[in-house]
């Protein structure tokens, strides 16, 4: 991973000081961390699970969790934190005309990237979480009809699924559609789930777990042809794949910044102009903002960030997608040729899955404890709200996993800054501390 100079990474350099050396090779011996900050973050942050310790600079696979901002968009950001930093809402001075221009500028932009066909079909929110309450809360509560039925998946991101039960808690009805082995929906079972009370179908574009890519195409003409309007997460295909909203007969797509190198805090519903309208309920009232459909000053720093971060994916995203996945299938080859009992859950690499997703069951083990004694690389077990919860994952589960095989699950979320070294070396690491674990095991004691 390229970092800052200030950051290189300590693995893997035989240039460093002997002493440095000597603390790394303690560490890849030990799972001990080799460096450790402390008291970097407040006293109330030091109550969290993970204290505030942790090994300097691990090697980061978790881009499904978050992305680093990109050092360009943070300087397309910065007039915007300083001189330029008036209201977007703001009519009667140049201040105000400034942010509304980059804000305008922004949505122009952001709008192209998704092939909307108006700007104004771009609502800004703070995240994806958002836009999936706006549109599935907005769709339930705008409905005329007696529309109060919800058709989803098992495996959509607990931003969809969440809103979802809470609207079934007010008296919606939702329908949550198996997968296959594989994590996909079938069209055909959208198709049977559509009733005449059905207000909304909502199917993720690209899982963040397993990194199923949905058919969002065959979804969207189904719900096209039964005037239902089809909503789709797409906060880990936007900037990662080719993602067109007319093309797939999305009404409603929910993104954000933080997942494609862009600052957190800002996200967008699009929202499409189609006949019928479609009538959102906000979820906030106020000002007014965003067509009135989400007030609330608008964060202008954070917009034009946001359609940097989209316009710099945009640039290179097949030959990124490429490379993304070239590293992807030599971690599954690597891992393979280490370690017996591996189970790949999700599409098989150079199938239906987002370049940059790996998900392995390493059979036998904790992966939560396998993954606190990895300090020198940043992995995760699933969503980094699921793990948050420490429950079994839904979408592993929703594949046909047991409750301990889903424990043994580790995602990888490969990303813009790694390189080849950094594959190779998480999977001797992988290697080294899941042989150490089964063998504590076969022992008697706990991993
Ligand atoms: C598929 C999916 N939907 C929604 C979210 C939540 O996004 P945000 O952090 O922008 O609220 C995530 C984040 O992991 C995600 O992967």
């Amino acid at each position: 991973m390229q970092l800052p100079a200030k950051a290189v990474c300590e693995t893997g350099s035989s240039k460093r000081p002997k002493a440095a050396r000597s603390q790394a090779t303690r560490a890849f011996g030990s799972g001990e961390p080799s460096e450790v900050e402390e008291g970097r973050l407040s006293g109330a942050a030091q109550k969290t699970r993970h204290p505030a310790k942790r090994t300097v600079h691990p090697i980061y696979l978790d881009h499904h969790a978050t992305t680093p901002l990109d050092p360009r968009v943070l300087e397309a950001m910065q007039p915007y934190l300083t001189e330029e930093f008036g209201n977007a809402s703001s009519s009667t001075h140049a201040y105000g005309w400034a942010a509304e221009a980059a804000v305008e500028d922004a949505r122009e932009r952001i709008a192209r990237a998704i092939g909307a066909r108006d700007p104004s079909e771009i609502v800004f929110t703070s995240g994806t979480t958002e836009s999936d309450n706006l549109a599935i809360q907005g769709v339930l509560r705008g409905a005329r009809g007696g529309r109060d039925h919800v058709v989803t998946s098992a495996v959509e991101h607990p931003a969809v699924l969440d809103t979802c039960l809470a609207m079934e808690k007010q008296g919606a009805s939702i329908t949550r559609l198996p997968v296959d082995a594989e994590g996909r929906v079938d069209p055909d079972d959208v198709a049977r789930a559509i009733t005449s009370h059905t207000a909304l179908v909502s199917v993720m574009t690209a899982n963040s777990e397993i990194g199923t890519l949905q058919p969002v195409e065959a979804i969207g003409a189904i719900c096209r042809e039964r005037e239902v309007p089809f909503h789709s997460d797409a906060a880990q295909a936007v900037g990662k794949l080719p993602v067109d909203v007319g093309r797939s007969g999305i009404d409603l797509l929910a993104f954000c910044a933080h997942k494609l190198y862009g600052p957190k805090g800002v996200g967008a519903l699009f929202v499409g102009e189609r006949r019928p309208r479609i009538r959102l309920t906000p979820l906030l009232y106020g000002g007014g903002h965003e067509r009135g459909l989400r007030s609330g000053t608008l964060p202008v720093p954070l917009v034009v960030g946001f359609a940097k971060a989209v316009e710099l994916c945009l640039e290179d995203l097949t030959p990124e997608a490429e490379r993304l996945a070239a590293l992807r299938d030599r971690l599954w080859e690597r891992l393979q040729g280490e370690l017996p009992d591996l189970r790949l859950n999700g599409p098989a690499p150079g199938g239906d899955r987002l370049a940059g997703n790996l998900n392995v069951c390493f059979l036998g083990i904790e992966a939560d404890a396998l993954l606190l004694r990895l300090r020198d690389v940043a992995l995760s077990t699933g969503s980094a709200c699921a793990s948050s919860r420490g429950e079994p994952s839904h979408v592993l589960a929703a594949i046909g996993l047991s409750p301990q095989q889903a424990r043994s699950a580790v995602r990888f979320g490969i990303g813009r800054g790694n390189r080849q070294e950094e594959i190779d070396r998480v999977a001797l690491r992988l290697a080294e501390e899941v042989a150490r674990a089964r063998k504590a095991r076969a022992g008697g004691a706990l991993t």
